[in-house]
């Protein structure tokens, strides 16, 4: 499977953990064994948004096979604030699992996007994080972004059974210039 990644989309870390561009076979393993079984409908959407190019996505993967993190990009939006598909690009569900993480994989999930965004020429990034999401807050700001405004944080997805479900997490945006 290795073989066929494109290098540039590629970065080999320490533990080891392969970050490569999620593919369609990643979607169910993104459920994280039912962890995250009430995305399974977004997961699906994401890839819809990947196969259409309006959004990128890559995985970190353990050598056995074993999904360890996950980081989604919004290249282009109605909310020009957060990605207007040539200069801003708006940078989402950055997760690693609880095992994985405090080893470094976050941080080189958002430089394998940070360095894809420079290659397209992009230059700002734009996130949302939840206001009591200190862990999160503490590792983007180390990493250069700054927190630029209030956002509500609310929105709705259908579950799995199709259900509506509606996330109200008040936020911060933050953001960096490449
Ligand atoms: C936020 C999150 C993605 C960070 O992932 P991570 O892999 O733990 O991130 P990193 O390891 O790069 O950095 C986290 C900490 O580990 C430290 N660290 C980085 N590399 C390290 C290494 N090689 N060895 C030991 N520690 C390391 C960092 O200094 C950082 O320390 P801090 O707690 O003082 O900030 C992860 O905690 C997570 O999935 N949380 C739940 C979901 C979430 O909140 N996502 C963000 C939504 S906006």
């Amino acid at each position: 499977m290795e073989e066929t990644i494109q290098d540039a989309n590629m970065s080999e870390i320490a533990e080891p953990v392969l970050i490569r561009p999620l593919v369609k076979s990643d979607l169910p393993a993104l459920e994280w064994d039912g962890e995250y079984l009430h995305f399974r409908n977004v997961f699906a959407d994401v890839f819809k948004k990947v196969e259409k190019g309006t959004v990128k996505a890559w995985v970190a993967v353990s050598q056995d096979g074993r999904m360890v993190g996950q980081v989604f990009l919004q290249l282009s939006s109605d909310r020009r604030e957060l990605a207007d598909g040539w200069n801003r690009a708006y940078l989402y569900s950055l997760r690693v699992r609880q095992i994985w993480q405090n080893q470094g994989i976050g941080s080189r999930l958002m430089d394998v996007v940070e360095d894809d965004l420079k290659r397209m020429g992009y230059t700002r990034v734009t996130l949302n994080v939840a206001r009591d999401n200190q862990g999160a807050i503490r590792l983007y700001t180390r990493l250069g972004y700054q927190i630029v405004a209030e956002e509500p944080g609310v929105w709705s997805y259908p579950d799995h059974k199709g259900i509506w479900r509606t996330v109200s997490e008040p936020s911060w945006r933050m953001e960096k210039k490449l």
